[in-house]
């Protein structure tokens, strides 16, 4: 058992029906933030914490997701005798092995997403990124740094709105040392007025693959889906399990202001295009 997280899992299964139409016939994952599809975000973000492998949990329709990294021939020899550059490609160039894939035959919830990918992650701890909660700066390198102090299981957590805790995996706190809280409790979902604080789960994880065991059991939680924050609760008690509030605004490009809010933010901080879409953002 390695104490390195070097494979991280992708869920990109759901059905994206926030998004809709436009996730009719493309995963929200290929969807444009500036200049690249949310995907290459998260792919970059993990590659900067070190991961050595990434494993998408991919359904129908979204096999774009393995093409976006896959070398373009036609593409690429049409540039070259253009004379014209290959650099805008290179980040969406994955070396062989380091992107792999499972399908996900029904979408049954994120933590039967996750379960997918037991064979391949194996007996190792593992991150999980949902690439659709966009950190800006990454947040999983100081994920896996306070990890290698922390050891156990550990999730990323913001305080979110009082009204808004329907909408996450909600944490029991223990202590707080800084940024990094001890998890006593997860639910998943609870109503504001059953809620047991504000600190919510957000898109990125370092599980232990004990994990595997619970989710085989294939239990059902809210919304009939099987969970990854019911499989998660059982780990507390028998597995250090902490929470850390990073330091990296998160966009949440699954829904449609959030997904126009980060390409918003995002323009207004690039180099090439920032001036002109202040400007034209105060004109409108
Ligand atoms: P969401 O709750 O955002 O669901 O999933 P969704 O289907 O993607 O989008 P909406 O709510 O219909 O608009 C959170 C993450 O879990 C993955 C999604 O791809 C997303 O990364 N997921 C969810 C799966 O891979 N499989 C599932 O069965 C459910």
């Amino acid at each position: 058992m390695t104490n390195r997280v070097r494979k991280a899992v992708f869920p990109v299964a759901g059905l994206g029906t926030r998004l809709l139409p436009a996730t009719k016939t493309m995963p929200k994952e290929m969807l444009t933030i500036v200049d690249r599809p949310l995907i290459q975000y998260a792919v970059d973000e993990a590659r900067a914490a070190g991961i050595e492998q990434m494993i998408f949990v991919t359904g129908r329709g979204k096999s774009t997701l393995v093409d976006y990294f896959d070398t373009a021939f036609e593409l690429e020899a049409t540039l070259r005798d253009k004379g014209k550059s290959l650099d805008a490609l290179a980040p969406s160039r994955a070396q062989i092995g380091e992107i792999v894939t499972v399908r996900q035959q029904q979408p049954l919830g994120l933590g039967h997403a996750v379960w997918c990918a037991r064979e391949i992650v194996g007996d190792e701890p593992f991150a999980v990124i949902l690439p659709d909660d966009l950190m800006v700066p990454g947040a999983l390198k100081p994920m896996v740094e306070a990890w290698e102090q922390l050891g156990g299981n550990l999730v990323a957590t913001e305080e979110v709105p009082a009204d808004k805790t329907g909408s996450y995996g909600i944490i029991t706190p223990g202590g707080t040392s800084g940024a990094v809280t001890e998890v006593r409790g997860l639910v998943e979902k609870p109503a504001p007025n059953e809620a047991p604080s504000r600190l919510g789960v957000i898109g990125r994880y370092i599980l232990q693959p004990q994990v595997f065991a619970i989710l085989d059991r294939g239990e059902t939680g809210a919304g009939g889906e099987i969970q990854l924050t019911d499989a998660m609760a059982r780990l507390i008690g028998e597995q250090p399990f902490h929470a850390l509030k990073v330091d990296s605004v998160r966009h949440d490009c699954g829904d449609k202001a959030g997904f126009v809010i980060a390409n918003l933010a995002l323009a207004l901080k690039h180099e090439d295009i920032g001036e002109k879409v202040r400007d034209a953002l105060s004109r409108l």
